[in-house]
């Protein structure tokens, strides 16, 4: 199968993640032919697999690594990451994703909730299927619950900029940090290590995921729609106020309130006008470099990780860097 073109400087890895996209392929047996061909060509698009690349990664530390239980669990996070990228193209109103025609513009909103649940579904099924443990049903609950509390409290502040940074980086450390601390504990703990180690490798993963959505963030300030596959200008449309234009509001509130006030009255030539007044301003010089710090973070604390045969924390160390400097 083929996969993200990203992966051909990590062999390992680039095989294990072929190996995870067929068992989500095999997984995914829906006897409907629309809703399964629907999500098969979504899987197809391309996406980066990052989150079950770092479950990969750092189970390569633990004692106890047993490869198809391995894939498995890969797999079942991608497949919880995929059924949130449905449910948020409904919720966002998007018309792009990895390039493609989203799954609702495709076929409705009802098919995309229907794929997205039963992609929730094929994530428990692998769970059970691979892994008899109780608690890793009660991790990936815990995670779906906080990546859905982050989606709520992003939702509750449409339109709402009174909250800043920090109200930002709340909701994001919930729908998108969340998942990536899960990964990389699930890679720790799955493969044999103690709580303690895995608890790091999980505040690893949340500080990528925080510099993660971030950089997402920015790049709808600094590419266009063609480079990263997805809509820019789409979230400011509908009241979500990321980091670049929370911190352009420091030095540019005179000229971005008036716009901000007209709320879903916001034309086109209007959010346009917001997104040059933000690339104008130090809104997305200060988002990196904030991004920069969570990247810090996260390297940190691989730096402290032990070296293994496989070469895990270089190849950890290069991965999180790339994240930060990455263009779609
Ligand atoms: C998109 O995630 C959703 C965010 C958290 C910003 P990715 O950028 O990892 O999406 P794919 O899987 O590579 O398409
Ligand atoms: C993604 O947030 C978070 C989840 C999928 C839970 P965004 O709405 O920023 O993601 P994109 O930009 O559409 O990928
Ligand atoms: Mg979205
Ligand atoms: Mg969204
Ligand atoms: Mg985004």
């Amino acid at each position: 199968m083929k996969i993200h073109a990203m992966w051909q400087n990590y062999p390992t890895i680039q095989k294990e993640l072929s190996q995870t996209l067929t068992l989500m392929e095999k997984t995914i047996q829906l006897n409907n032919a629309e809703v399964q061909g629907a999500i098969l060509d979504m899987i197809h698009a391309g996406g980066k697999l990052l989150r079950p690349a770092y479950q990969l990664l750092f189970s390569q530390l633990g004692p106890n690594r047993e490869p198809q239980k391995t894939i498995a669990l890969a797999a079942s996070l991608e497949l919880l990451h995929t059924a949130t990228l449905i449910h948020d193209d409904i919720v966002d109103v998007s018309p792009l994703r990895r390039g493609l025609p989203t799954i609702q513009a495709r076929f409705g909103n009802d098919v995309a909730v229907y794929a997205g649940d039963y992609l929730f579904i094929c994530c428990f099924k692998l769970l059970t299927q691979y892994t008899s443990s109780l608690r890793s049903i009660e991790l990936n609950s815990n995670s779906m619950e906080k990546i859905l509390v982050g989606e709520l409290g992003q939702m509750n502040m449409r339109y709402d900029y009174t909250g800043g940074k920090d109200a930002y980086l709340d909701n994001i450390r919930g729908k998108t940090a969340e998942l990536f601390g899960l990964s990389c504990f699930v890679g720790a703990y799955e493969s044999g290590l103690n709580q303690v180690t895995a608890n790091n490798a999980r505040q690893i993963g949340l500080n990528i995921g925080m510099a993660f959505q971030i950089i997402d963030d920015v790049l709808d300030y600094s590419e266009d729609a063609t480079t990263i596959g997805k809509p820019v200008l789409q979230d400011v449309q509908q009241g979500v106020y990321s980091l670049p234009l929370l911190l352009a509001l420091e030095s540019k509130a005179a000229a971005l309130l008036p716009l901000l006030a007209k709320k879903e009255q916001l034309t086109d030539e209007e959010a346009q006008e917001i997104f040059t007044l933000v690339q104008q301003s130090d809104g997305v010089a200060k988002a990196r470099q904030l991004a920069a710090k969570y990247t810090d973070d996260a390297l940190k604390g691989i730096a402290k990780l032990p070296e293994t045969p496989q070469k895990t924390r270089e190849n950890l160390l290069q991965l999180t860097a790339t994240i930060l400097k990455r263009h779609s």
